[in-house]
């Protein structure tokens, strides 16, 4: 699909791999806005892409709503990208074998799986309104991103490996019923990639962590993830899949 003069919604876009895919469908002349947290860089982020900024949580309807009308309103909305996503580490157990809360399990689960489910059912119910692309048939393209933790998650990431298992397995139903409104809908399974995220961490650690992918031995860069973005875009025949980019890491127990 051409996204030439095309509007581009991407949630997280402040940051990491959301900012490297807007600024990859920016650069592919789409028309972009930045959905992320108003406390985040967005604004400064959408103005150096000529697109527009709206804040919002991504757990919140009315909020999501009112960034894809925003979006909307810059052209036909074609492309749709869930980048926003959090990852805070937490064990079933504590150090004294107590439970530890669910709440924390909660909020994280809400944030990635059912942020992601909330955008796209805003972003559907516009773009299936929408007239399809004359060229290619498609009315848009919803990318989520889940994880390799998804299928391979680590201790400590019990939360986390659910909310992306469970991004991965909506990926199927989801682009099964979107098929009749001509949307495709697919996800990217990120490996260990060099967002804000990860270059908080010492540079020792994030070396040990590149050393264990297989090849290239190195962490990925947003931009790889920002290229597959604009792949799945590109190709029509791709749907209803879960791509794994990774450099065929399977992570360990810990
Ligand atoms: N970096 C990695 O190694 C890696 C690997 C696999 C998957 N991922 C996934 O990729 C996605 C992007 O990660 P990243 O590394 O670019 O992280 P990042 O922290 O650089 O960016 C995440 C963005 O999401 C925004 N965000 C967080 N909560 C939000 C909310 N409730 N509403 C709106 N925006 C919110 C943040 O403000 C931030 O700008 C996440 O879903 C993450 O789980 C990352």
């Amino acid at each position: 699909m051409d996204i030439s003069g095309a509007s581009a919604l991407v949630t997280g876009g402040a940051s990491g791999l959301g900012l490297a895919t807007a600024r990859r469908l920016a650069d592919a002349g789409a028309v972009v806005t930045i959905l992320d947290l108003p406390t985040s860089s967005g604004a400064d982020r959408a103005a150096e892409l000529g697109g527009s900024f709206a804040p919002a949580d991504v757990t919140d309807p009315a909020q999501v709503a009112a960034a894809v009308a925003q979006a909307a309103v810059a052209g036909p909305l074609r492309v749709v990208v869930s980048c926003a996503g959090i990852a805070p580490p937490a064990k079933v157990l504590d150090r004294e074998g107590r439970p530890t809360p669910v709440a924390d399990f909660e909020r994280l689960v809400r944030i990635n799986l059912v942020g992601t489910y909330n955008v796209i059912g805003q972003a559907a119910a516009v773009i299936a309104a929408s007239d399809p692309d004359p060229a290619s048939g498609d009315r848009g393209v919803i990318v989520n991103t889940a994880s390799v933790a998804a299928f391979d998650g680590q201790i400590g990431q019990p939360a986390y490996a659910a909310s992306k298992g469970a991004v991965h397995a909506m990926t199927l139903p989801i682009a099964r019923e979107l098929a009749r409104y001509g949307i495709r809908v697919s996800t990217i399974a990120p490996g260990i990639m060099e967002t804000p995220m990860l270059k908080g961490l010492p540079q020792a650690a994030q070396d040990s962590l590149g050393e264990q992918v297989p090849y290239p031995p190195r962490l990925g860069r947003p931009d790889e993830y920002a290229s597959l973005v604009l792949e799945i875009v590109r190709n029509g025949y791709l749907n209803g899949e879960t791509i794994r980019l990774d450099g065929a890491i399977r992570m360990a127990p810990r």
